[in-house]
């Protein structure tokens, strides 16, 4: 009580001696919303709402906008309020904004997620979408923010995985409008096969000490799953608590639910695929099944799915004309069958590389459902190699941007920082750096005291970095 009183005499004390209290700060959950056209470059006047939320709370005149979108995701305060970069914003007297994707969370152009309807969704729009908001933000800003902002403000974007591929595309396609980038775990090289991604899970698991036990219960499963004796395969299901899908969808399905904890942090006290995978492979006599099984029952549990979202999840068939806004799912499916592949299989038979996922997960899981879901017009394979002539070309050269990415990624093979060597051929002032022993997009996260050594150092390198370009 007497506490607040004080404060009040303070503020009261502050509006008395003429420095005008500037205008309450609008909390960052607020909603507001950018009129975009829905394909910039066809003839086509139509409009739509794209959401964004700001947090004005460490702005101060001549500071930076530091700009994100949740790529996939819906928008959330947490974009602004709670990752590595809002300190950042602390030091630098920066602003937030983080702004929706085209046809994610609200922010949608057209009233369906059909084939036609998806058809405005190309990079160029996407970007020309973030591009439209920042020149806006840099040469009217009362237009866009709630608070006085100065004119022509310094912007930096920064993203992880796929908005980190957005991150470095604006820095790339937009120079004079965004002076840097922070590209975490961006998926910056596209395989129509990604099954780097599977041998990325098994480093982890190697790392861990189980990746042999593991794999060992993948080809055990698979011995079954192929087998073509359904009393066999039925048997196997019950055993897992997965529904009675066909082999190819059940195999799927596991994958899924295999990889479940793999995205999640590693910190100094806890890795995530420690204890909820190795640690049930803690028996030298154990059926490689039995261990496998408690993987998953316990992955199911953990993530309380029902048995309609497993359907859901390994059905490849299921929803395919379900065209209503809001499924993540479906429009990112889109994306890979219309842009990048990056499908996400069992290394081939002829790499001879170990599996952690059945072999049934091939293209031939994933792809007969680009025309079932988006109609003939899109073409299948999808062009890989012109998407990266296009997509991963544009980043080469660019200065001011800051790659990262986590040793144990599952999408590091993705990044420019492959184990396999440097992908880009020139950085030209761009940086890159790995971050030993992390995953995916860590270095974004709010800063904890349990954070990997190694995570502390990629973050104390990129704000180096931002102070130099803004
Ligand atoms: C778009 O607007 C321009 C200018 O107002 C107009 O000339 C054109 O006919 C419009 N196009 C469509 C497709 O509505
Ligand atoms: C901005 O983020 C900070 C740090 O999380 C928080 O304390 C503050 O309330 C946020 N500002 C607004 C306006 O919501
Ligand atoms: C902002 O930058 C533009 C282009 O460089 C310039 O023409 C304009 O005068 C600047 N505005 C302010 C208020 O500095
Ligand atoms: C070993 O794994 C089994 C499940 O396979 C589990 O029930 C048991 O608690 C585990 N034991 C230890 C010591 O972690
Ligand atoms: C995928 O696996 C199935 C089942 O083994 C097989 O019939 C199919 O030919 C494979 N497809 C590809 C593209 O390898
Ligand atoms: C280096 O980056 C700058 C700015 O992005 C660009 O103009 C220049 O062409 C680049 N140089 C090389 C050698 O790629
Ligand atoms: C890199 O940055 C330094 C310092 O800002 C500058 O002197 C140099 O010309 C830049 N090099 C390229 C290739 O842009």
């Amino acid at each position: 009580m007497f506490i607040k009183f004080l404060w009040i005499i303070a503020i009261s004390t502050i509006a008395v001696y003429g420095h005008p209290i500037a205008e309450a700060i609008p909390a960052s959950t607020v909603q507001y919303w950018f009129s975009q056209r829905i394909d910039h470059f066809a003839n086509n006047n139509g409009t739509w709402q794209q959401q964004y939320l700001v947090n004005a709370t460490f702005y101060k005149a001549g500071g930076p906008i530091y700009v994100s979108t949740p790529g996939e995701l819906p928008v959330s305060s947490r974009y602004v309020d709670n990752v590595h970069v809002t300190s950042l914003a602390q030091k630098t007297n920066g602003l937030l904004v983080t702004i929706e994707h085209r046809f994610f969370g609200s922010s949608n152009p057209m009233p369906d997620l059909s084939g036609p309807s998806l058809q405005s969704l190309t990079i160029e729009n996407v970007l020309e979408d973030f591009a439209s908001f920042v020149r806006t933000a840099k040469l009217s800003p009362a237009k866009v923010f709630p608070v006085p902002v100065s004119p022509n403000a310094s912007v930096v974007f920064f993203g992880g995985s796929y908005s980190g591929n957005i991150a470095a595309w604006m820095r790339a396609k937009y120079p004079k409008l965004v002076a840097g980038a922070w590209a975490s775990s961006a998926i910056s090289y596209s395989r129509l096969e990604y099954y780097q991604l599977d041998q990325g899970f098994g480093r982890h698991l190697r790392a861990l000490g189980c990746a042999e036990e593991f794999s060992q219960a993948i080809d055990a499963v698979d011995e079954i799953l192929i087998s073509g004796n359904k009393a066999r395969i039925a048997t196997l299901q019950q055993e897992l608590g997965v529904p009675s899908l066909t082999p190819q969808d059940t195999a799927g399905l596991l994958s899924g639910l295999g990889i479940t904890f793999s995205l999640s942090p590693v910190s100094t006290t806890e890795d995530l695929v420690e204890k909820h995978v190795c640690s049930f492979f803690n028996s030298t006599n154990q059926e490689p099944i039995a261990a496998y099984a408690a993987v998953i029952k316990n992955a199911i549990k953990q993530t309380r799915m029902t048995q309609e979202s497993l359907i859901k999840m390994g059905d490849t068939s299921y929803g395919i004309d379900d065209y209503s806004l809001g499924q993540v799912n479906r429009v990112w499916y889109y994306m890979g069958c219309k842009w990048f592949g990056n499908w996400q299989v069992a290394p081939p038979p002829v790499t001879r590389l170990p599996r952690y996922r059945s072999r049934l997960v091939n293209l031939s899981y994933f792809e007969p459902n680009c025309q079932a879901k988006f109609g003939k017009g899109v073409a299948t394979p999808v062009d890989v190699a012109a998407y990266n002539r296009k997509w991963f070309t544009i980043i080469n050269g660019v200065s001011n941007i800051y790659f990262t990415s986590g040793s144990l990624d599952i999408w590091h093979e993705s990044t420019v920082l492959s184990a396999a060597g440097l992908l880009l051929k020139r950085l030209n002032n761009s940086s890159a750096f790995v971050i030993n022993g992390a995953t995916h997009v860590q270095d974004l996260n709010i800063d904890q005291p349990s954070d990997l050594a190694s995570v502390r150092i990629s973050r104390a390198i990129g704000d180096a970095l931002v102070s130099k370009w803004i």
